[in-house]
């Protein structure tokens, strides 16, 4: 059946498939093309993970964010996998979000806008297509939902049945977590929920453990002074993104609702198109720039201004606040030359955006012994610099974009635990990028909280 196009502000017709006509990178080949097409109709069938509401309420907050009212705060794995899939992975994960937020609160004096890295995180962009051991090449592992990362063939061929195993994953992590943040546990009367169990060892401590008495002792004054229990503070509100990388997937979970205009991908809150597949031909920005959610785009270094503007004219053609998240990943050798005529040129056309640092993606490296890792001290580097080139340029920092991990591995180096190169073969747990762990990311959380305190105004 043909899909219905749209009119679309930038006068270019749009449809849920009108991608297919672009050329799409980083999509896998499925041997089984009959699979495909049953696994993509169920999937076009099965109810959305998300709903219209939500990633309307979401699309107000980031217009807050861009207005610098409110600040973003989005981190999670950099891809989950099926096995990970169990209460304590996801627990973790949404109590070092929650206590790195309220630490941001503190700082910035504004509401933060938690977003998880996670519920679908699961297709990977990578540089090659295939991997070559001893003599044997395989296609690579492209992520939960696509292959398997065991070095066998059947392992490695893109499997259709995964595109549902992938749906089923997210949506089990979503009902937990929805659960858990509607149902009291993000109630910041009881932080002591929270707290993961090596926390009471790390430096840090005691300043998270200052931080939430004196929350606390606030609340109970307020409540106290008013004689009622504030409203709604015993929830929280908590939303989903991931790289919408794997396109007839999303097109799938992507439908038009009843008394809403236009077509909203309902697989997540807030999908973004990854810094491999923004090519402003390309299907993944064709996809995009129809979609109702608000979206994200990731940039590094070989970005141009002029590219940056038709990019972003593209994916917000009304130039809406908070439809468009730049999240940049630059590194902390290049941030200082590449962020300023990024920032001019959307400043002098006036363009919308949020300014999301990701100071993950420009920092990896591989060890002499072959290990990708990032180091704290360039990560927290990009981190400042970014912020004080903002302020500088006339913009602000609008958010942060974190790989990290509630728990205690051992794949970043540095940060006041002091994690070293030998200590990597310790624990390192990812199948991809190297995460920040939970004291370093807490340890971030705190210098970008005291950055932004020290800067208010
Ligand atoms: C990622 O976020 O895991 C990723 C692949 O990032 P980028 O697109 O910025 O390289
Ligand atoms: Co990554």
């Amino acid at each position: 059946m043909p899909h219905k196009t749209v009119a679309h502000s930038t006068g270019q017709p749009w449809s849920v498939g009108s991608w297919q006509g672009r050329p799409a990178a980083q999509q896998p080949t499925y041997p089984d093309t009959e699979a495909l097409r049953s696994a993509l109709a169920q999937l076009a069938r099965l109810p959305p993970l998300v709903t219209s509401w939500e990633i309307e309420t979401l699309k107000q907050h980031l217009a807050d964010a861009a207005l610098g009212r409110r600040f973003l705060l989005q981190g999670g794995d950099c891809s989950e996998s099926f096995a990970d899939c169990e209460s304590n992975a996801i627990t973790s994960k949404l109590k070092i979000l929650l206590q790195m937020s309220l630490v941001l609160v503190q700082g910035a004096k504004k509401p933060v806008l938690r977003v998880g890295r996670f519920a679908g995180q699961y297709a990977k962009p990578r540089s090659t297509d295939t991997e070559t051991r001893v003599g044997t090449t395989l296609p690579c592992y492209r992520g939960d939902m696509i292959n398997c990362p065991g070095y066998t063939l059947e392992e490695r061929t893109p499997n259709p049945h995964l595109l549902l195993r992938a749906y089923e994953r997210s949506a089990l992590t979503l009902n937990f977590i929805r659960s858990l943040t509607h149902g009291g546990f993000a109630d910041p009367h009881h932080p002591e929920c929270w707290e993961l169990g090596f926390v009471s060892k790390s430096p840090l401590a005691a300043e998270y453990t200052r931080m939430v008495q004196s929350i606390g002792e606030s609340l109970r004054f307020v409540e106290t002074l008013t004689g009622n229990p504030i409203p709604e503070i015993n929830r929280v509100e908590f939303f989903t993104s991931h790289e919408g990388l794997h396109l007839l997937y999303e097109q799938a979970q992507t439908r038009a609702v009843p008394r809403r205009e236009g077509y909203y991908d309902l697989s997540t809150h807030f999908p973004w198109i990854g810094e491999r597949t923004r090519a402003l031909g390309g299907a993944h920005v064709e996809f995009f720039r129809g979609l109702a959610n608000p979206v994200a785009v990731k940039i590094g270094p070989t970005i141009t201004p002029d590219e940056l503007v038709a990019l972003a004219g593209v994916l917000n053609p009304r130039n809406e606040p908070g439809r468009l998240t730049l999240i940049h990943r630059f590194g902390a050798a290049q941030v200082e030359q590449c962020l300023p005529p990024l920032v001019a040129a959307i400043r002098r056309k006036q363009q919308q955006v949020i300014w999301c640092c990701d100071p993950l993606h420009g920092n990896t490296e591989t060890t002499r012994d072959g290990i990708k890792t990032r180091r704290f001290a360039n990560i927290l580097g990009e981190l400042e610099a970014s912020f004080h080139i903002l302020r500088k340029c006339g913009a602000h920092l609008g958010g942060v974009h974190f790989e990290l991990t509630g728990e205690n591995v051992t794949e970043c180096v540095g940060g006041a635990s002091g994690v070293t190169e030998a200590d990597l073969a310790r624990d390192y747990r990812s199948q991809l990028d190297p995460r920040l762990n939970y004291e370093q990311a807490m340890e971030l959380a705190l210098h970008l909280a005291h950055l932004m305190a020290r800067n208010l105004g």
